[in-house]
């Protein structure tokens, strides 16, 4: 039997020699990273997932290995026989963990030629993201993106560890399945057996866990893939992985309790970071009315006041007719401001018009007065008061939107964060977390024009608000909650419905008729009828999660084949036109869509 690696065994991996192992014969394997030929002895940085070594191939020293050494390029896959020495005086590198070392090769095996790679595999590598994704397998080379990658790992590994501890049971759920709604399109599958039928991919294992605690499984967990057609963003993936988890008998506080445990022991595992517990609290109401979102960034003030009382009989039109309608008027003072150019508060406009703001109205607050195209709108009474509502002080610049509050609030919430990262206001080294609980249970759909679950159809209603189900379906409030990082959420879940004439009385609040959702929902429903414990769980975005621990920017950068924003994995061309067999097989027909 002939093997190409002969009597060679690796002995070492790249980043473990130093002054101890000197004069030790060590045999190591990997990439060449790089190859430097310095008049007569060639050296190569040999590297492998765990770091680099300095190999040198010196005629002096072995003249047949140095001649075969010429043959070596970048990527090449080598192994290497040699003798670990002492770098000369003067000449170790601090920046290698290696770097007191390097290893005179005896014997040269080269594994594997590589072609001439599209980029430096090097962590700074100024190269599009199409390019790096298109050659993943090569860019996943990087010392970076392994870093991310094993700390991942080392997540998971530590999730499980926890909540093992507690009695968690990990359990698989389908992946062919039926439509688990989360607010977001279905991925279908065709079944070929049952030809015009089609799975759903889930968009997560909601109902299956559900099912569990109906069971009697008691404590479920899963780390689990789940798929969202859905717009995509920096934080958004079409297939992610969600850590979901479901207690039976519990209430807000059991979970939040267990969620805060996760969360802390996560952080000190793979960061050594201590988390402090437990976490802050808002209501949804007051998330809104403070920071304009559901899932706002704690790291910094600038908190919105709503003036609509204020400005509701002013002289200003715009602000008292948006009220008179039913709108809001509310403002961002961003503090010390006032030297903005007109440039920079056009496009702060702009910005805000992406929030579909109509406008974008502006007071400086100057030693001589305001300055503002809306100033002279106002009695100086109403200047007063806005004054000490809004804290305006000499050097700000105060900000209004007047729009229905789902405007003004998304406006202005977005304009807060946008302007607190222009204003250089967030610590990047803190980690601020956050419960935003008591969300509304549905919220009316324009394009729809019907209610919707705001989390998932089968989140409890809070007991004292069961009353506005049929009279005022959107004054219900939920017991769901979700928790925010650094103004990213990254978890939700809720309390559940465990009894069926509820759920039954939320699917019709939802508008939808018992034909309709015992067709869609019979399951559930009939597994509710058959001993259903209370239960609730929730579910946290890992990957999001990873992405925070790693500090990175980009989703992209914690998943090893991740997908583009056309929801395309340019590694392996999907997706991708399948065969007329394929199609017939399934009884399927294309129809021909222009590009
Ligand atoms: P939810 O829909 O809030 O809840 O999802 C839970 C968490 O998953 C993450 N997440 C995503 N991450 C990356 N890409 C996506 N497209 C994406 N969509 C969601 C978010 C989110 O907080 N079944 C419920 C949980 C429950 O009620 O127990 C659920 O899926 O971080
Ligand atoms: P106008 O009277 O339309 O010229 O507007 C005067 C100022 O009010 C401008 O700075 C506009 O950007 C601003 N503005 C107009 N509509 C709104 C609105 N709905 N909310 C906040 N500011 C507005």
């Amino acid at each position: 039997m002939t093997d190409i690696l002969g009597n060679m065994r690796r002995t070492h991996n790249c980043c473990e020699l130093s002054s101890g192992h000197a004069d030790s014969e060590v045999v190591l394997m990997g990439w060449v990273q790089r190859r430097r030929d310095h008049g007569g002895v060639i050296f190569v940085d040999l590297r492998d997932r765990e770091g680099i070594t300095q190999v040198v191939f010196n005629p002096d020293f072995n003249k047949n290995v140095h001649e075969k050494a010429h043959a070596i390029r970048s990527e090449y896959v080598i192994g290497i026989r040699g003798k670990v020495s002492m770098r000369p005086d003067g000449m170790s590198n601090p920046n290698l963990k290696t770097g007191d070392i390097e290893v005179f090769a005896t014997e040269l095996k080269i594994l594997n030629e590589a072609g001439t790679p599209p980029f430096l595999i090097e962590d700074s590598v100024d190269v599009s993201e199409n390019v790096r994704l298109k050659y993943r397998h090569i860019d996943l080379r990087r010392p970076n993106i392994q870093k991310n990658l094993i700390l991942r790992h080392k997540s998971a590994e530590s999730v499980r560890r926890y909540l093992n501890g507690l009695g968690f049971i990990d359990i698989e759920t389908p992946v062919l399945t039926k439509s688990t709604p989360e607010g977001a399109r279905d991925y279908l599958v065709p079944s070929r057996v049952n030809p015009g039928m089609f799975y759903a991919l889930p968009q997560s294992p909601q109902l299956f866990k559900q099912l569990l605690m109906i069971s009697g499984f008691d404590r479920y967990y899963q780390i689990v893939r789940c798929f969202r057609d859905e717009d995509l963003r920096a934080d958004r993936q079409p297939e992610f992985t969600q850590i979901d988890l479901e207690m039976s008998f519990v209430g807000e506080e059991d979970i939040m309790g267990i969620a805060e445990g996760m969360i802390k022991t996560l952080f000190k595992d793979v960061s050594g970071k201590d988390v402090k517990t437990p976490f802050q609290r808002l209501s949804y109401a007051e998330a809104m009315d403070r920071f304009g979102l559901d899932k706002p960034d704690l790291r910094f003030g600038l908190e919105l006041k709503d003036v609509s009382d204020i400005v509701k009989t002013s002289g200003f039109k715009v602000f008292a007719d948006v009220v008179k309608k039913g709108g809001i008027v509310k403002a961002l003072n961003a503090k010390g401001c006032v030297e903005f150019s007109r440039k920079e508060i056009d496009d702060l406009t702009e910005f805000a018009a992406v929030y579909r703001a109509k406008g974008l109205a502006w007071i400086k607050v100057k030693e001589e007065g305001w300055q503002s195209p809306i100033a002279k709108f106002f009695t100086n009474e109403e200047k007063e008061k806005l004054a000490q509502r809004i804290g305006m002080e000499n050097g700000d610049l105060v900000f209004f939107v007047a729009d229905q509050s789902k405007i003004a609030n998304d406006a202005l919430g977005h304009l807060r964060n946008h302007i607190a990262g222009k204003l250089k206001l967030i610590d990047e080294n803190e980690f601020r977390f956050l419960w935003v609980t008591h969300f509304p249970m549905m919220e009316y759909d324009e394009t729809e024009k019907r209610y919707q679950a705001m989390h998932h159809p089968f989140t409890a209603p809070l007991e004292e608000d069961y009353g506005l189900l049929e009279e005022n379906p959107l004054a219900v409030r939920s017991r769901a909650y979700d928790l925010v990082l650094n103004g990213s959420e990254i978890g939700g879940g809720s309390i559940r419905i465990h009894q069926k004439k509820l759920q039954e009385r939320v699917f019709t609040a939802l508008g939808m008729s018992p034909a309709s959702y015992n067709e869609k929902f019979d399951f559930l429903l009939s597994a509710l009828d058959s001993g259903a414990p209370p239960h609730g769980g929730i579910a946290f975005g890992f990957d999001r999660l990873v992405m925070m621990l790693c500090g990175g920017a980009s989703i992209r950068d914690v998943i090893a084949f991740p997908k583009t924003q056309k929801a395309a994995c340019l590694l392996t061309n999907a997706p991708s036109e399948t065969s007329r067999e394929q199609l017939d097989e399934l009884c399927l027909r294309v129809k021909t869509v222009k590009a």
